[in-house]
């Protein structure tokens, strides 16, 4: 029950994460007027954008119940870390809709401000939060002692990156390159004038040194895990250029969600971490 639990929090927090993506690229942030109902009342909106939000609103909501319930399942029966790792999931959980809840109140989704951009970038931290207690709590629970598992000097590039790419995102950054790789608004190297075209382009070397360390790892390792994590970040590559070259088409940036943050749960459950 416990462990049914938690792959269910994990998993619909995992789908919130993908449609918040998807709300935000269709600019459906503030197609409802009111929260936490859309109209007020619980009928279905008729507006497209209006049940893409409150389609976003509903998962959320069944994620928070699943985080609840399983911070339950494990505060009455386990001790330990996982103790701690699923009160951190559920505080952030809470803090996520006081977030989400500021950001529909300032109009933060139009990304008119800097202050904005941060809010909505944070809010997609916090959802990273909740999303890695929970994978580490599954973990701590029911991870096999001798499992292989992914060094850190592997994990902490891709986390900076798949960061990096939350920031170019929700900074409404993603097009300062213009709709070209290798290449970066006309250059290999662009002038750094504009923070816009500077921060997708760190993003994009952060992504090349990340990639050289999996295969560095791969080459070390030579072992499933090790292949499986390189071919992850290999799909991450042909979903992120060809979002960027197709002019940022509506399934690949799904796509590019999906496996981006798909690739932090997977990273996240095998890392290890010595203490
Ligand atoms: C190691 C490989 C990479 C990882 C792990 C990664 C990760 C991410 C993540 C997690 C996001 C945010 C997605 C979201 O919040 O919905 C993102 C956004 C983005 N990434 Fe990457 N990325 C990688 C490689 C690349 C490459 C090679 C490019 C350039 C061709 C690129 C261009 C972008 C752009 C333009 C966005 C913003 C999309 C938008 O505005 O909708 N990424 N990336």
């Amino acid at each position: 029950m416990r462990r049914a639990l938690l792959l269910l929090a994990i998993l619909f927090t995992y789908v919130v994460m993908i449609w918040g993506g998807m709300v935000r690229s269709t600019d459906s942030g503030l197609a409802c007027p009111s929260w936490p109902l859309c109209y007020g009342d619980f009928s279905l909106p008729k507006d497209l954008s209006a049940r893409m939000e409150m389609g976003h609103r509903t998962v959320s909501g069944l994620a928070g119940l699943f985080v609840f319930l399983s911070t339950v399942a494990v505060w009455r029966n386990i001790g330990g870390p996982a103790k701690l790792t699923t009160g951190i999931a559920l505080l952030f959980t809470l803090s996520a809709a006081l977030t989400g809840m500021k950001m529909i109140k300032s109009e933060a989704p139009h990304l008119k401000y800097v202050e904005h951009m941060l809010l909505e970038s944070f809010h997609i931290y916090e959802s990273m939060i909740i999303l890695g207690a929970l994978v580490v709590t599954y973990r701590l629970l029911y991870k096999k002692e001798g499992e292989s598992y992914i060094p850190i000097w592997v994990y902490v590039p891709a986390l900076v990156t798949i960061m990096t790419g939350v920031l170019v995102r929700y900074t409404g950054s993603g097009e300062a390159c213009g709709h070209e790789w290798p290449t970066c608004a006309g250059y290999l190297v662009p002038p750094m004038d504009d923070w816009k075209v500077a921060l997708q382009f760190t993003h994009r070397n952060l992504a090349y040194i990340t990639w050289l360390m999996f295969l560095a790892y791969l080459l070390r390792f030579r072992d499933k895990l090790a292949l499986f994590a390189f071919l992850l970040i290999n799909v991450q590559f042909v979903f992120a250029v060809s979002m960027v070259l197709s002019g940022f088409f509506l399934p690949l940036v799904f796509l590019d969600t999906a496996s981006g943050f798909f690739l932090f749960a997977f990273l996240t459950y095998h890392v290890r971490v010595r203490l």
